[in-house]
């Protein structure tokens, strides 16, 4: 049995419980342990049935081996954590509910979570820590970059790729072989029919720059 601490006890957290809530439903041999988070105001709490058990650099000393979700939403957060933990020797589980559909060569990982209504198509690479919400369609050879989060009913078509640490907005459109640059945000709603640089902010149908990212 896998004993499984929830890092972030936000809204992202709540939603990993229900994840690995289901996963269990399913048949998965893992066991939620209960939440850490930094937020004072949210000590000795107990979340949807699931307690707090500290800080997140208590957690850091107490255990050895450890196994975690890592439920942060704010991307430079999500990343400092990460290679933080890391380096003290805490596994990250990579979370793909039941319900999300991929194909036997797609690729996924570590510590990314998936939620249902997910479709991964052949060879779908998914970088590590990603975070895809619900009703993603990802058609063949599409690539996601490491860290980044795509919002719920993104399609992306054949070979799109979106680079590492960024945020695509819910219900973005990229055509196929369209490139999203590295730590780009593309706003909701948006419809991506050309590459878009690095480090910019895009939104709109067709998707246009309107500002840099420093
Ligand atoms: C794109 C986005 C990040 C911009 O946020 P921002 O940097 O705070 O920008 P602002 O709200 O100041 O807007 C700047 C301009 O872009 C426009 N704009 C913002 N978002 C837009 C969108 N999704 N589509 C079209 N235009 C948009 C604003 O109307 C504004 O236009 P103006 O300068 O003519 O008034 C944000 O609006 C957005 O769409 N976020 C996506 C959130 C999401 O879907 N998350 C899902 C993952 S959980």
């Amino acid at each position: 049995m896998k004993q499984v601490v929830i890092i972030g006890a936000g809204c992202l957290g709540r939603e990993a419980l229900w994840l690995l809530r289901d996963l269990i439903k399913a048949g998965a041999q893992m066991e939620p342990l209960g939440f850490v988070d930094d937020d004072p105001g949210k000590a000795g709490k107990t979340i949807l049935g699931l307690k707090m058990l500290g800080s997140i650099s208590r957690l850091e000393k107490a255990h050895k081996n450890l196994e975690a979700v890592l439920a942060v939403g704010d991307i430079q957060a999500k990343c400092a954590l990460a290679r933080r933990l890391k380096k003290r020797g805490i596994k990250f589980v990579t979370l793909v509910h039941p319900q999300a559909v991929f194909s036997e060569d797609a690729v996924i990982g570590e510590g990314s979570i998936i939620f249902p209504g997910v479709v991964m198509s052949a060879q779908v690479r998914i970088g590590r820590f990603v975070l895809l919400n619900p009703g993603i369609i990802l058609s063949h050879d599409v690539l996601i970059g490491d860290w980044s989060l795509i919002g719920s009913g993104a399609h992306f078509a054949g070979q799109a790729r979106v680079g590492e640490g960024c945020q695509i907005g819910t219900g973005v459109n990229v055509i196929p072989q369209k490139t999203i640059g590295d730590w780009s945000v593309v706003g909701a709603g948006a419809c991506v029919i050309s590459d878009l640089p690095a480090k910019t902010v895009s939104v709109g149908v067709p998707a246009r720059v309107i500002k840099k990212i420093r």
